[in-house]
């Protein structure tokens, strides 16, 4: 198993459209993905055509009982999240061992273990996000185009290392990838060269209306054709070439 988390403390840098892609992608191809909506806002959870009106996954929380898990095709599972999950930010934080509470409910899941879980993280470094960290084999981050990224990245680059020498000594940051970019844009190129300096970027995603549309009425699944599914693709290919969770069930 090899558990990915799709992260930036920004907001809108496609982290959710990113999981959803990843997880559409992946699954299309053969491979087991389970995708987790850790995010209070649920978004990804709409853009499935779900919901989780009883607050299971902030129950399973506060309970460390296994994830609440709804099949979407033969290949893909998610765990949808409600606003029920806000309460967890704050509720959770007097807790012990608070930031390792997603991993255990993970653990009792009965995820395959040759599956790739992706997990939506929100837009804060919050306990919630922290969950997400600690439960996380590798980060990939998601970067738009604009105004301080890398400030933006650093923050969570030292995060990421302080999860490490505390809690969760494997984590990584697995690399980055551009998205919503316009091509022509002479900042999607500049934003590019400078993460390049210091990450790997495992790809450019163009913005595309048939992706926008499908995320927002709730039809991911329905997805089929388009510039930013091409992209993705690209991107899940290599992914599938570094044979992370492969190479985990096999050891
Ligand atoms: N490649 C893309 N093309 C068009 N719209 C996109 C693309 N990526 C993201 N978006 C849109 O940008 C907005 C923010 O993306 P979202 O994935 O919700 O970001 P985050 O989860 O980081 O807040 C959403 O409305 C989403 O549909
Ligand atoms: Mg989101």
């Amino acid at each position: 198993m090899h558990v990915l988390a799709i992260g930036n403390q920004k907001g809108g840098t496609s982290k959710t459209t990113t999981a959803g892609v990843l997880a559409v992608v992946l699954s299309r191809s053969g491979a087991p993905v389970h995708v987790i909506d850790m995010d209070p806002q649920s978004n990804l959870t709409s853009a499935f055509g779900r919901r989780d009106d009883e607050g299971l996954l902030y129950r399973a929380m506060t309970e460390r009982a296994a994830l609440p898990m709804v099949r979407l095709t033969e290949n893909l599972t998610l765990t949808p999240s409600s606003v029920d999950l806000a309460r967890g930010e704050s509720q959770l934080l007097s807790e012990p061992g608070r930031e390792s509470i997603l991993k255990a409910c993970l653990a009792k899941s009965g995820v395959s273990k040759d599956a790739i879980v992706i997990i939506d993280c929100p837009p804060s470094l919050g306990v919630l996000a922290l969950n997400c960290l600690t439960a996380a084999d590798s980060v990939l981050v998601t970067v738009q185009p604009g105004g301080f990224e890398l400030r933006a990245l650093a923050r969570l680059q030292r995060t990421v290392e302080l999860l490490r020498e505390q809690v969760n000594p494997g984590l990584e940051i697995l690399g980055t990838i551009l998205t919503n970019c316009v091509v022509r844009r002479a900042i999607t190129h500049q934003v590019r060269r400078e993460l390049e300096r210091r990450y790997r970027v495992l790809g450019l995603v163009r913005t595309d209306a048939r992706l926008l549309y499908a995320t927002t009425e709730g039809r991911l699944l329905d997805l089929r054709e388009g510039n930013a599914l091409e992209d993705y693709a690209q991107v899940a290919g290599q992914l599938e070439e570094m044979s992370l969770w492969r190479a985990r069930s096999a050891a």
